[in-house]
């Protein structure tokens, strides 16, 4: 049976995994700037992760929500204190359009209102009401178009107070990524994410922070909405949480009253997800990692800076994209291929960097002595060409 192309495929297999490393069935090791898309938060196959998963395993994996399973309490106040929202309450589910799809859902049954403020550039994932709020007409099947969800432009406050003077007693929710990652890595500006809490308090919305990609700590704080000094209503996440174990879930603002039945979900919350959730909070609270990520992060962002080539570096902590010239429209697949470093992309000509929160410092310098030798043979190779 053929499969399905999810992606374009490089031709590489991955058999083996260790911090920010990985190996290919040929012995062939590579940096890992990568992380998967965002997902290897505390390191390729902690020993940590890998035995409490293994533990979990050993005595029960799966059973359903109808029965109690501590573990989810616990990861409940764990999550909450971490994130520094104790009073939210906690809804798990298994990736990050899921999420966001429970989180919208989750807005209009509390106003029973039907309106939707995206942005342009946004990405919440490919399910029916996350991919409607997705600003990509390509991914959008006509069975998911509905005029419920308009879009802004990202960033502009006066559209932004326009749009809710006219129409505000319409909007269910707002949703926004604090920092855009298929979108090209692109930060909301903290006036803007201020401006949202206003109106969405002001009109009865409710403000949803998209963190699935620019959460768990992969910002240099434990949301990247953090950095403007808001509280939103509803945070979505997925990604980071399970290091790779398929997790998801919202966390819901005390006002916000969700009643039995609401939401829903047959494999969301199961023992063996949670335990990897812990996993992940414990390494990230023992190793500093949200530290880490902010000061790898600097480091990186100010190397990256000094590289004359490079155009646009932006981000934070280690979260960063940068834009590339013409002439080194294929520096992605030769840092691939040539220096084995795997990087992210957007399009059009964008690089992304979302390594694991435990890249130490040692690897960035080799990233970045990488990224240098490639530049100038890529350079030089054109020179001879010509
Ligand atoms: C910001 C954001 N939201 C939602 C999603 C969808 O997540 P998933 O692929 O787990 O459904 C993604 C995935 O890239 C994302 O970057």
């Amino acid at each position: 049976m053929k499969l399905f192309d999810v992606y374009p495929i490089n031709d590489i297999t991955i058999v083996k995994a260790k911090g920010s490393y990985v190996w290919d069935n040929e012995g062939q090791q590579y940096l890992d700037l990568y992380g998967g898309h965002a997902v290897i938060s505390i390191g390729h196959t902690h020993p940590h992760y890998v035995k409490r998963i293994t533990d979990q395993l050993n005595k029960v994996g799966f059973y359903s929500n109808s029965i109690h399973i501590p573990l989810q309490q616990e990861l409940a106040e764990k999550l909450c204190n971490i994130s520094g929202h104790p009073d939210y309450q906690l809804f798990l589910c298994n990736s990050g359009a899921e999420a966001n799809e429970n989180a919208l859902k989750l807005a209009s049954f509390h106003n029973g209102r039907k309106k939707i403020i995206a942005f342009t550039k946004s990405f919440h994932g490919r399910t029916s009401l996350a991919v409607a709020a997705t600003d990509n007409k390509a991914i959008v099947a006509p069975v998911n178009e509905t005029d419920n969800v308009v879009f802004l432009p990202y960033n502009d406050e006066a559209a932004l107070e326009k749009y809710f003077a006219e129409h505000g007693k319409e909007v269910s929710s707002v949703i926004i990524e604090g920092i855009q990652g298929v979108g090209g890595i692109i930060e909301a500006t903290p006036t803007f994410l201020q401006a949202i809490s206003r109106l969405t308090k002001e009109y009865g919305a409710v403000f949803i922070a998209d963190s699935v990609q620019c959460g768990y700590g992969r910002s240099g704080k434990f949301f990247s909405h953090d950095y403007a000094g808001v509280d939103a209503d509803i945070y979505t996440m997925a990604k980071g949480m399970g290091n790779g174990f398929p997790i998801g879930g919202i966390i819901i603002a005390p006002h916000l009253k969700p009643k039995y039945g609401m939401l829903g979900t047959t494999f969301g919350g199961n023992h063996l997800a949670c335990a990897a959730a812990l996993a992940v909070l414990e390494v990230i609270e023992q190793e500093n990692l949200i530290q880490n990520a902010a000061e790898t992060g600097k480091y990186l962002m100010n190397e990256l800076k000094g590289v004359k080539q490079l155009q646009k570096v932006r981000g934070k902590g280690l979260m960063i994209g940068f834009d590339l010239p013409e002439n080194l429209k294929d520096l992605r697949k030769n840092l691939l291929f040539e220096q084995h470093v795997f990087t992210g992309e957007a399009k059009p000509n964008t690089i992304r960097l979302l390594p694991s929160l435990a890249l130490r410092k040692k690897d960035a310098e080799q990233f970045i002595d990488s990224l240098k030798e490639e530049i100038h043979l890529m350079e030089t190779s054109a020179k001879v060409a010509k």
